[in-house]
């Protein structure tokens, strides 16, 4: 068996590395599953890299999304769950063959879905449905979504067009203005390196200031995002992608503003599984009809190294994707660009790239 594995915190392409072991027999109350696939996602990378440091002894598998197949159950498991398509949730060790974990962190599959669909089908989909469940306002009220190219910024603009809300999108790339113009339902697509780009938040608001705004990014960029809110508009904050965090000074520079920290993980971990089966239920829809869809590259997990260089390069479209084992299919798909009710179609294979 093979996994990748980080025995000291540092850059990922220089600390993540590959080893053969032998997994071991599942204790009371786990399963070992047969891993088929797993995303990388941004947090993985901030983990590896020794932000969590406390809560993360070493040395890990990392990998907190992917899918895979039952293998073997122990003491106090049903055996009818051996053969069944899980999503294990709640730990890391995604990226490695076999992974043990515990019984009731395990979550099935629907069997109409894709491998590649379940690998991506958590993270990012159930994290911008609940911002944008929660924080959506009502159609005209003028919002702002950064990083507009990441899978997590799309989901939310295709969430938002379905509510009747066109965010105005935010990226860093010029080339990639026309891009998203093209496919999403938004008011406008403007660069952060952008002259003035305080000014045209403003008049894009219709003078009143942005509502909400969903921040990814932090440091500079999140701090102009909170400055652009109107009167008691929420920034919500998710990511930092930028790996510096939002002035100290904030709150004080903008009193009448709400700034609102989202992480997954906290809710996840503080959940009854019955409410969580009950969110994913709702969030497979948005995946099924492409709202909470994704691009992919894929790569074996043997070709890791690959695998985070395509992660790190600016402008890549999509997810990348591990693939454990051969059975395992990736195939490209386009997201849907507008909201329909229309399945996505699923299209010519990807090709490792
Ligand atoms: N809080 C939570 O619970 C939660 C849950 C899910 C995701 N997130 C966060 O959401 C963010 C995006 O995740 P994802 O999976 O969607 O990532 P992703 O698809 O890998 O997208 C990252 C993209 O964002 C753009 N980007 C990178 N650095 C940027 C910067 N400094 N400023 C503006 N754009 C930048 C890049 O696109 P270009 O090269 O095209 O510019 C990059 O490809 C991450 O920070 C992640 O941790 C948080």
């Amino acid at each position: 068996m093979f996994r990748t594995i980080v025995h000291t915190f540092g850059p990922p392409d220089e600390v993540v590395v590959d080893e053969a072991y032998e997994p071991p027999v599942p204790g009371p109350g786990q399963v070992r599953i047969r891993m088929l696939l797993a995303s990388i996602n941004p947090s993985d990378l901030v983990t590896i890299s020794g932000a969590y440091r406390s809560r993360t002894p070493l040395p890990f598998v990392p990998g907190f999304e992917g899918v895979g197949v039952v293998e073997s159950v122990g003491a106090g498991v049903p055996e009818l769950l051996v053969g069944q398509r899980v999503l294990p949730l709640g730990s890391a060790g995604a990226w490695q063959d076999m992974k043990v974990t515990e019984e009731r962190w395990c979550f099935p599959v629907p069997p109409d879905f894709t491998d590649q669909q379940a690998a991506m089908g958590y993270i990012n989909p159930l994290s911008a449905w609940m911002m944008v469940r929660q924080y959506a306002p009502v159609p005209p009220a003028p919002v702002a979504v950064n990083a507009a190219t990441s899978a997590i910024g799309q989901m939310i603009i295709r969430m938002l067009n379905r509510v009747g809300v066109r965010p105005i999108a935010l990226v860093r790339r010029p080339d990639s203005q026309e891009q998203l113009m093209g496919q999403l339902g938004v008011l406008a697509v403007l660069c952060t390196s952008e002259v003035g780009l305080r000014r045209r938040l403003h008049e894009l608001s219709g003078g009143r200031g942005l509502a909400v705004a969903w921040d990814a990014v932090g440091g500079t960029e999140g701090d102009e995002l909170a400055r652009a809110l109107g009167p008691g508009g929420t920034l919500v904050h998710y990511g930092l992608l930028s790996g510096t965090p939002l002035s100290p000074r904030l709150r004080d520079e903008c009193p009448e503003a709400r700034i609102v920290l989202f992480r997954l993980r906290d809710w996840v971990h503080t959940t009854e599984r019955h409410t969580l089966q009950r969110a994913l239920n709702e969030v497979f829809q948005l995946v099924r009809d492409g709202t909470a869809a994704s691009k992919v590259a894929g790569f074996p997990l043997s070709a890791i190294r690959q695998a985070l260089e395509c992660e790190a390069t600016s402008g890549r479209e999509g997810k990348v994707l591990l693939s454990m084992s051969s059975d395992a299919k990736i195939t490209q798909f386009e997201p849907c660009s507008r909201y329909t009710s229309s399945s996505i179609a699923v299209s010519a294979e990807c090709t490792n790239s």
